[in-house]
């Protein structure tokens, strides 16, 4: 007798009429029209069954936290910063941890059930790296929760910034961050790569670091964290994050630092609302779109992901953990609008991400955990375009989330008493 039996399910990769079998928490089949007994039987009635969405990038200690103490009026990066540096002395460990609970609960219920955030490490109270590793611990039964050591105010640039990053990895935070566009220069940016992917290399973390989140052409860190990563051994565990100025680069430059990053095994996390919201402001017109090339990484074999990086915090004041909201965003600004690249951008936030955070049994095949989403949508392009309603969220074969199917009454003579948004057969 199995748990739990889904028929009639449409898969991402576009097989139809497909069940799913699930056992002890694990899926142990994936076939067309199985009928076994189950404890229960759901019909998928068509829709698109997914793996469950996951962020590949995000700011937890600070999402939730909008207009405290002010609203960002420049819309820059760096009154960001600012706004975020007069924020952190009133932050208390209760409110964070609230606050992110609360986020968390907007993740479930929009089918994202893998976070990799990066917590500030800078003040050497480490009070928000103590609030999230208690959220960690709090959701771990629903979600996966990665934690990247982030320097925000420049492990290098402030004082004791080694120091605490260090402590923030001893306490068990998974991942190394940095920032080497905001340390003082250049050169010292291009030191602190080297010496944070070293700590990765003597601790064995991966490294994850937000990388030229500029207009400026001539940040070139991503250049440096290639270089490191090759130089350590430390291929298929490093992550670039934003790498935004590589939109302002030289034509020619980029023709030898995408295969670079290729060879490398770095990959690329682009975040395309906050990107697209935080770029080009010191332009007059035209405006740069302000997001990292991802189409020509993606035909390099370079592993592109897309992170929500905030939701209601001094740098965005929109986002509700939707994931389908961040692949529409990111498939307008890079222009990746043939069905190809819209399936791209999906899986810019499924297998991608997956890929990016190193999740282990993700996915829909047997053996993989029984972790996924079914949306009101028949495929992943329309499931983008609709910013599809999440029917059902489970995760390992428990059931977390559901939304009863969502269909507009309406009351037009001589037109059908229900819209429901789907493609029209043709
Ligand atoms: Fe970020």
């Amino acid at each position: 007798m199995l748990d739990l039996l889904l028929t009639n399910a449409t898969l991402p990769d576009g097989r139809t009429g497909m069940s799913v079998a699930v056992q002890a928490g694990r899926i142990v089949e994936v076939t067309p029209g199985l009928a076994a007994p189950a404890h229960e039987t759901v019909d998928a009635a068509g829709y698109l069954l997914s793996p469950p969405f996951c962020d590949p990038h995000f700011h937890m200690d600070a999402c939730l936290s909008y207009g405290l103490p002010r609203v960002n009026q420049s819309g820059t990066l760096l009154e960001g910063i600012q706004l975020w540096g007069e924020l952190k002395p009133t932050l208390k460990a209760e409110d964070i941890i609230e606050r992110a609970l609360t986020y968390c609960d907007w993740a479930v219920a929009k089918g994202l059930l893998a976070i990799r955030s990066h917590v500030d490490t800078s003040d050497p109270s480490l009070l928000p790296v103590q609030a999230l590793l208690e959220v960690k611990r709090r959701v771990a039964s629903y979600i996966d929760l990665q934690l990247v050591a982030f320097p925000q105010d420049g492990v290098l640039r402030r004082e004791g910034g080694v120091d605490s990053l260090q402590r923030a990895l001893d306490l068990g935070v998974d991942v190394v961050g940095g920032i080497p566009h905001f340390e003082r220069t250049m050169s010292e940016g291009a030191a602190s790569v080297k010496l944070l992917c070293e700590i990765a290399a003597d601790t064995g973390k991966p490294v994850d670091m937000h990388c030229d989140e500029s207009d400026d052409p001539l940040s070139r860190h991503i250049e440096t964290l290639a270089f490191e990563t090759h130089r350590l051994g430390l291929q298929g565990r490093v992550t670039g994050s934003h790498c935004t100025s590589m939109h302002s680069m030289d034509n020619y430059y980029v023709s030898k630092l995408i295969p670079l990053i290729a060879e490398s095994g770095v990959s690329i996390v682009a975040n395309p609302l906050v990107n697209i919201t935080l770029q080009g402001r010191h332009d007059s017109y035209p405006k740069r779109r302000g997001m990292t090339r991802v189409p020509e990484l993606m035909a390099a074999g370079v592993t592109v992901a897309f992170g929500h990086d905030d939701v209601m915090d001094p740098w965005y004041g929109m986002g509700s953990g939707d994931m389908l909201e961040v692949a529409h965003m990111g498939l307008h600004v890079t222009l990746m609008t043939s069905q190809q690249g819209i399936r791209a951008c999906f899986e810019a936030v499924t297998t991608n991400a997956a890929k990016v955070m190193h999740l282990q049994g993700y996915g829909l095949e047997p053996g993989c955990d029984a972790s996924f989403v079914l949306l009101q949508a028949r495929d992943p392009v329309e499931a983008i375009r609709l910013r599809a309603h999440r029917l059902k969220v489970w995760r390992k074969g428990r059931l977390l989330a559901q939304t009863a199917e969502v269909k507009v009454k309406l009351a037009v003579q001589g037109r059908p008493d229900e819209v429901s948004f789907l493609t029209p057969a043709r």
